[in-house]
């Protein structure tokens, strides 16, 4: 990859990945965040620090969004709307949005003369620190062939899923397995708890089981000693995805019930203050009956 990279949204998950931009592109890199506090670490390491998104579009070849929503990435890419705005430009829009988003948000870019991935990714904080994060690619295949590379700042396991839509559909199928697993286990557990078995003998019976997935024994620890502060995922965007999917059962003509509970369960938590935390802490909607 040639010229400059633009980066905006430092959030739990941005910042890892910008320092992985940072360590392979070095001064290639401009970044930009709402919040400029956020901005200070990259400043201190010689990253320039636009002062507004229009600042950072104009300067870059290629502007990677990294923000909790499209509605948010609709905003920010709507700073810069003048003709030829993203002429030679490459936008790549990798948090986890809506199919028919990406696809709005495409017209726009490419009626501006540039060009548009959606590269949404499965892993969090650890994984994109590890260089372990996979990048699933939505776009044609020439654009996708020219910054295959490019992705490898973040990980190995780069795919190209299809058009601009298909690889948010891929996301929101594995992010609806996040919230139902955890959910399913949760519950699970509290149930186990309540009735007085051992949870130990609980895990033990499920690890050698069929029905065993690695994603619990990561979150057992948090949810026995119901603690789910510093997040790596927070519940907030577990209830942004739980709603994403259930829009899409719903155009798919799909039985929406089973992502309508969800949503109730962690808006439930929600409730209780829980929006920040992590997103087990959705056990803690599970230990109490609905009012
Ligand atoms: N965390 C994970 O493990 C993970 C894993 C895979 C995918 N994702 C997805 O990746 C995206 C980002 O996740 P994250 O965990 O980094 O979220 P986050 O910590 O909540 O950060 C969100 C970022 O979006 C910015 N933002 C939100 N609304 C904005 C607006 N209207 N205008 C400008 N900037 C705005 C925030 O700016 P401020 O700093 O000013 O608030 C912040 O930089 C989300 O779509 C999420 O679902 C996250």
């Amino acid at each position: 990859m040639e010229g400059n990279i633009g980066f905006i949204g430092l959030g739990l998950l941005g910042t890892p990945m910008a320092w992985q931009l940072h360590n392979r592109y070095g001064k290639r890199l401009s970044v930009w965040n709402r919040t400029r506090e956020k901005c200070a670490p990259f400043e201190t390491a010689g990253v320039r620090v636009c002062t507004s998104p229009r600042e950072l579009i104009e300067s870059s070849d290629c502007v990677i969004l990294m923000v909790s929503d499209g509605k948010a990435a609709g905003q920010i890419l709507g700073t810069c709307e003048h003709t030829n705005a993203y002429a030679g430009k490459t936008v790549i829009v990798m948090g986890t949005h809506a199919p028919a988003e990406q696809i709005a948000l495409a017209k726009r870019v490419e009626g501006l003369a540039g060009s548009y991935l959606e590269a949404p990714v499965l892993g969090s904080i650890p994984q994109a620190k590890a260089r372990e994060l996979i990048v699933m690619v939505g776009g044609s295949e020439s654009l996708f062939n020219k910054w295959q590379d490019f992705f490898k700042t973040f990980g190995d396991f780069i795919v190209r899923v299809g058009d601009v839509g298909k690889a948010s559909s891929l996301k929101l199928a594995l992010n609806w397995l996040i919230a139902s697993l955890t959910a399913s286990f949760s519950l699970s557990l509290a149930y186990i708890e309540k009735s007085g078995v051992n949870h130990e003998l609980f895990m033990e019976i499920l690890r050698k089981s069929a029905l065993y997935a690695p994603t619990f024994d990561k979150k057992l620890e948090r949810m026995l000693k119901k603690d789910f502060d510093n997040p790596n995922f927070p519940l907030k965007h577990l209830l942004k995805d739980v709603m994403l999917v259930k829009e899409e059962v719903l155009n798919a003509s799909l039985n929406p019930l089973l992502p309508e509970s969800i949503e109730k369960i962690i808006k439930a938590g929600i409730c209780q203050g829980l929006s920040e935390n992590d997103y087990s802490a959705l056990f803690l909607a599970l230990l109490s009956t609905p009012k």
